[in-house]
């Protein structure tokens, strides 16, 4: 059994929906920024003030490496992981991949004020941008789920429903062969 892997934008809920969808499926939850923070000690922050970006996304590629290899867990990425390819190719070749989107001023409305993401500070353009310029990347997912008006229950019921889906139209090619 594969993993399912979260993917989207800062704020669009992947590590609450994560959780509540591992429950849902009695499958293990993991969070690659909890990750990067075992194994270095340190928090997203701190890593980005002392070590810079490159450092930080060196890390994330070695624990999603890591967690490719496993099975049967929910992955909440951070936004900017699968923006690698490498990233992008280890956590597909053994996942399905879910998009969670929200508008921008949803994102804001949620996360805007917290002060645990180094790219949030910057100009509301400069968001805008980074979040624009993603967009394409997420959409390469097996499929997405905008979040904006959506309860976490709300998300994961419609998750489930794809997934099922997914799996229902797999078996139906396989018949056909
Ligand atoms: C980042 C998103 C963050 C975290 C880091 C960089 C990004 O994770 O990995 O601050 O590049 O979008 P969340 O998406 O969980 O906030």
């Amino acid at each position: 059994m594969r993993n399912i892997v979260l993917i989207g934008f800062m704020g669009t809920g992947k590590s609450t929906v994560g959780k509540r969808l591992a429950q849902s499926l009695a499958w293990d939850f993991v969070d690659t920024d909890y990750e990067i923070g075992e194994v270095t000690s340190l928090s997203v922050s701190e890593i980005f003030r002392r070590h810079g970006e490159t450092r930080f996304r060196s890390e994330e590629s070695i624990v999603v490496a890591r967690l490719s290899q496993q099975e049967r867990l929910v992955i909440a990425t951070g936004g900017g992981t699968v923006l690698n390819p490498l990233n992008w190719n280890a956590l597909a070749q053994n996942g399905t991949v879910i998009a969670l989107h929200a508008s921008l001023e949803t994102i804001l409305a949620r996360i805007g004020n917290k002060n645990d993401r180094p790219l949030l500070k910057a100009p509301r353009e400069a968001i805008e941008k980074l979040w624009s310029e993603r967009q394409e990347c997420y959409s390469q997912a097996d499929f997405i789920v905008d979040t904006s008006q959506k309860s976490v229950d709300e998300v994961v019921k419609e998750i489930l429903i794809q997934l099922e889906r997914m799996t229902k139209n797999e078996f139906s090619e396989v018949a056909k062969d």
